[in-house]
Protein backbone atom coordinates (compact mmCIF):
# COMPACT_ATOMS: atom_id res chain seq x y z
CA UNK A 1 0.00 0.00 0.00
CA UNK A 2 1.60 3.54 -0.84
CA UNK A 3 0.01 5.70 1.25
CA UNK A 4 0.94 8.82 -0.52
CA UNK A 5 -1.92 8.44 -2.47
CA UNK A 6 -3.73 10.04 0.18
CA UNK A 7 -1.67 13.07 -0.94
CA UNK A 8 -4.01 13.28 -3.84
CA UNK A 9 -7.02 14.61 -1.84
CA UNK A 10 -7.81 18.09 -1.59
CA UNK A 11 -8.02 20.25 1.15
CA UNK A 12 -8.59 23.97 2.38
CA UNK A 13 -6.91 25.21 4.98
CA UNK A 14 -8.96 26.42 8.22
CA UNK A 15 -9.07 27.66 11.68
CA UNK A 16 -11.33 25.83 13.52
CA UNK A 17 -12.09 27.88 16.47
CA UNK A 18 -14.33 28.01 19.80
CA UNK A 19 -14.36 29.41 23.61
CA UNK A 20 -12.79 28.19 26.62
CA UNK A 21 -15.23 29.64 29.12
CA UNK A 22 -15.08 33.28 27.04
CA UNK A 23 -11.36 33.02 26.20
CA UNK A 24 -11.44 32.59 22.27
CA UNK A 25 -9.22 29.25 21.04
CA UNK A 26 -8.70 27.80 17.84
CA UNK A 27 -6.35 25.48 15.71
CA UNK A 28 -5.62 24.80 12.27
CA UNK A 29 -7.43 21.95 10.26
CA UNK A 30 -7.79 21.31 6.99
CA UNK A 31 -10.03 18.01 7.46
CA UNK A 32 -13.19 20.15 7.09
CA UNK A 33 -15.91 19.26 4.26
CA UNK A 34 -19.82 20.10 3.78
CA UNK A 35 -21.79 16.93 3.99
CA UNK A 36 -25.22 19.07 2.99
CA UNK A 37 -27.18 22.02 1.71
CA UNK A 38 -30.24 21.41 3.76
CA UNK A 39 -30.23 22.04 6.71
CA UNK A 40 -26.79 23.76 5.65
CA UNK A 41 -23.70 21.09 7.47
CA UNK A 42 -19.95 20.91 7.34
CA UNK A 43 -18.28 18.07 9.25
CA UNK A 44 -14.53 19.07 10.93
CA UNK A 45 -12.03 16.22 12.10
CA UNK A 46 -10.30 17.21 15.38
CA UNK A 47 -7.71 15.37 17.40
CA UNK A 48 -9.21 14.42 20.70
CA UNK A 49 -5.19 15.93 21.59
CA UNK A 50 -6.19 18.89 20.86
CA UNK A 51 -7.17 22.03 23.27
CA UNK A 52 -9.64 23.01 20.59
CA UNK A 53 -11.51 19.64 20.78
CA UNK A 54 -12.01 19.82 24.87
CA UNK A 55 -13.53 23.65 23.89
CA UNK A 56 -15.88 22.16 21.02
CA UNK A 57 -17.23 19.04 23.52
CA UNK A 58 -18.15 21.99 26.15
CA UNK A 59 -19.55 24.45 24.58
CA UNK A 60 -21.31 22.34 21.65
CA UNK A 61 -19.83 25.08 19.24
CA UNK A 62 -17.04 25.71 16.52
CA UNK A 63 -16.58 27.84 13.43
CA UNK A 64 -14.71 27.12 10.42
CA UNK A 65 -12.47 30.45 9.58
CA UNK A 66 -11.40 30.12 5.68
CA UNK A 67 -7.91 31.14 4.82
CA UNK A 68 -6.88 33.19 2.25
CA UNK A 69 -3.73 32.61 -0.17
CA UNK A 70 -2.71 36.50 1.49
CA UNK A 71 -3.85 35.40 4.84
CA UNK A 72 -0.51 35.72 7.01
CA UNK A 73 1.21 32.59 6.90
CA UNK A 74 2.55 33.12 10.56
CA UNK A 75 -1.41 32.45 11.49
CA UNK A 76 -1.28 28.62 10.52
CA UNK A 77 2.39 28.57 12.09
CA UNK A 78 0.51 29.93 15.75
CA UNK A 79 -2.77 28.05 14.90
CA UNK A 80 -1.39 24.46 13.58
CA UNK A 81 2.12 24.23 15.74
CA UNK A 82 1.20 25.71 19.27
CA UNK A 83 -1.72 24.83 21.60
CA UNK A 84 -3.71 27.31 23.44
CA UNK A 85 -2.95 25.31 26.34
CA UNK A 86 0.12 27.31 26.70
CA UNK A 87 -0.41 30.29 24.46
CA UNK A 88 -3.19 32.74 24.21
CA UNK A 89 -3.39 32.50 20.35
CA UNK A 90 -5.76 35.54 20.12
CA UNK A 91 -3.34 38.02 22.14
CA UNK A 92 -1.94 39.83 19.05
CA UNK A 93 -4.72 38.37 16.20
CA UNK A 94 -7.62 40.79 15.64
CA UNK A 95 -11.06 38.69 15.30
CA UNK A 96 -14.70 39.25 15.48
CA UNK A 97 -17.62 37.38 17.26
CA UNK A 98 -19.57 35.89 14.31
CA UNK A 99 -22.53 33.86 14.92
CA UNK A 100 -21.59 33.62 18.21
CA UNK A 101 -18.07 32.38 17.34
CA UNK A 102 -14.29 34.17 17.23
CA UNK A 103 -13.82 34.18 13.30
CA UNK A 104 -10.11 35.69 13.05
CA UNK A 105 -10.38 38.71 10.44
CA UNK A 106 -7.54 38.09 8.10
CA UNK A 107 -9.63 35.34 6.35
CA UNK A 108 -12.05 34.98 3.62
CA UNK A 109 -15.18 33.72 4.81
CA UNK A 110 -16.21 31.78 8.14
CA UNK A 111 -18.74 29.38 9.18
CA UNK A 112 -19.80 29.28 12.71
CA UNK A 113 -21.97 25.89 13.35
CA UNK A 114 -23.93 23.96 16.32
CA UNK A 115 -22.35 20.26 16.50
CA UNK A 116 -25.46 18.18 15.70
CA UNK A 117 -23.35 15.25 15.55
CA UNK A 118 -19.94 13.43 16.01
CA UNK A 119 -18.01 9.99 15.33
CA UNK A 120 -15.08 8.61 17.29
CA UNK A 121 -12.31 7.16 15.01
CA UNK A 122 -9.06 6.01 16.80
CA UNK A 123 -7.50 9.52 17.22
CA UNK A 124 -9.95 12.23 16.08
CA UNK A 125 -13.59 13.24 16.51
CA UNK A 126 -15.59 14.22 13.34
CA UNK A 127 -18.01 16.73 14.67
CA UNK A 128 -20.88 17.63 11.96
CA UNK A 129 -21.77 21.29 12.69
CA UNK A 130 -25.01 22.84 11.50
CA UNK A 131 -24.57 26.29 10.68
CA UNK A 132 -25.95 29.05 12.24
CA UNK A 133 -24.45 31.71 10.72
CA UNK A 134 -21.87 32.24 7.90
CA UNK A 135 -20.54 35.12 5.28
CA UNK A 136 -17.42 36.50 3.57
CA UNK A 137 -14.43 38.59 5.05
CA UNK A 138 -12.05 39.62 2.41
CA UNK A 139 -11.54 39.12 -1.04
CA UNK A 140 -8.79 37.13 -1.94
CA UNK A 141 -8.88 33.06 -3.38
CA UNK A 142 -9.00 30.10 -0.92
CA UNK A 143 -5.87 28.90 0.32
CA UNK A 144 -5.79 24.70 -0.77
CA UNK A 145 -3.51 22.64 1.22
CA UNK A 146 -1.41 22.03 -1.66
CA UNK A 147 -0.51 26.11 -1.75
CA UNK A 148 -0.08 25.61 1.61
CA UNK A 149 3.03 22.50 0.87
CA UNK A 150 3.81 23.61 -2.78
CA UNK A 151 4.04 27.95 -2.35
CA UNK A 152 4.28 27.99 1.51
CA UNK A 153 6.72 25.21 1.76
CA UNK A 154 4.94 24.03 4.90
CA UNK A 155 4.88 20.48 6.66
CA UNK A 156 2.00 18.45 8.52
CA UNK A 157 1.55 18.39 12.11
CA UNK A 158 1.70 15.57 13.99
CA UNK A 159 -2.36 15.75 14.54
CA UNK A 160 -3.51 16.52 11.88
CA UNK A 161 -5.65 13.31 10.02
CA UNK A 162 -3.82 13.90 7.04
CA UNK A 163 0.14 13.42 8.65
CA UNK A 164 1.98 10.64 7.08
CA UNK A 165 5.16 9.07 9.45
CA UNK A 166 7.24 8.23 6.93
CA UNK A 167 6.79 11.48 4.53
CA UNK A 168 9.04 10.52 1.53
CA UNK A 169 12.20 13.20 2.18
CA UNK A 170 12.88 15.87 -0.19
CA UNK A 171 15.70 15.40 -3.05
CA UNK A 172 18.38 18.10 -2.15
CA UNK A 173 19.44 19.46 1.39
CA UNK A 174 17.01 21.65 3.10
CA UNK A 175 16.70 23.45 5.91
CA UNK A 176 13.87 22.85 8.46
CA UNK A 177 11.89 24.63 11.38
CA UNK A 178 12.44 22.96 14.46
CA UNK A 179 9.00 24.75 15.54
CA UNK A 180 6.66 24.19 12.69
CA UNK A 181 8.44 22.88 9.98
CA UNK A 182 8.60 25.37 7.31
CA UNK A 183 11.83 23.77 4.85
CA UNK A 184 13.78 26.69 3.30
CA UNK A 185 15.14 25.47 0.26
CA UNK A 186 15.52 29.21 -1.50
CA UNK A 187 17.53 30.06 -3.98
CA UNK A 188 20.21 32.74 -1.83
CA UNK A 189 21.81 29.74 0.52
CA UNK A 190 20.39 29.92 3.91
CA UNK A 191 24.42 30.43 5.62
CA UNK A 192 23.80 33.93 3.51
CA UNK A 193 20.11 34.70 4.56
CA UNK A 194 20.71 37.66 7.38
CA UNK A 195 20.72 37.20 10.73
CA UNK A 196 17.52 38.88 11.53
CA UNK A 197 15.47 36.69 8.68
CA UNK A 198 12.57 34.76 10.76
CA UNK A 199 10.77 31.71 9.71
CA UNK A 200 7.97 32.92 7.30
CA UNK A 201 4.95 30.94 9.00
CA UNK A 202 5.61 31.06 13.09
CA UNK A 203 8.56 33.87 13.08
CA UNK A 204 11.29 32.18 14.86
CA UNK A 205 14.67 32.90 13.88
CA UNK A 206 17.29 30.93 12.05
CA UNK A 207 18.79 29.78 14.97
CA UNK A 208 15.56 27.40 15.29
CA UNK A 209 16.18 25.90 11.81
CA UNK A 210 18.71 22.35 11.03
CA UNK A 211 19.73 21.09 8.04
CA UNK A 212 17.78 17.99 6.63
C1 LIG B 1 -1.56 22.31 7.84
C2 LIG B 1 -2.13 21.76 9.13
C3 LIG B 1 -3.31 21.04 9.11
C4 LIG B 1 -3.86 20.55 10.29
N1 LIG B 1 -5.04 19.87 10.25
C5 LIG B 1 -5.59 19.40 11.39
C6 LIG B 1 -6.87 18.78 11.37
O1 LIG B 1 -7.53 18.67 10.34
N2 LIG B 1 -7.34 18.29 12.55
C7 LIG B 1 -6.65 18.40 13.73
O2 LIG B 1 -7.14 17.93 14.76
N3 LIG B 1 -5.44 19.03 13.78
C8 LIG B 1 -4.91 19.54 12.65
N4 LIG B 1 -3.71 20.19 12.69
C9 LIG B 1 -2.98 20.26 13.95
C10 LIG B 1 -3.46 21.32 14.96
O3 LIG B 1 -3.69 22.56 14.32
C11 LIG B 1 -2.38 21.49 16.05
O4 LIG B 1 -2.23 20.25 16.74
C12 LIG B 1 -2.64 22.61 17.03
O5 LIG B 1 -1.41 22.93 17.65
C13 LIG B 1 -3.65 22.28 18.11
O6 LIG B 1 -3.83 23.43 18.92
P1 LIG B 1 -4.74 23.42 20.24
O7 LIG B 1 -4.11 22.44 21.23
O8 LIG B 1 -4.70 24.82 20.74
O9 LIG B 1 -6.11 22.98 19.84
C14 LIG B 1 -3.18 20.74 11.52
C15 LIG B 1 -1.99 21.49 11.55
C16 LIG B 1 -1.47 21.99 10.37
C17 LIG B 1 -0.21 22.81 10.41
Amino acid sequence: MDETALFKLSYGVYICTSWDEGAPVGCIANSAMQITSDPATVAVSINRVNHTHKCIEETGHFALTILGEKSDPKLIGLFGFRSSKDVDKFENVAYSVRGKLPVVDDAIAFISCKVVGKMETATHTVFLGEVIDCGHLKKDRPMTYAYYHEVLKGKTSVNAPTFLKNEPAPEKAVWVCDVCGYTYDGEIPFEDLPDDWVCPLCGVGKENFHRK
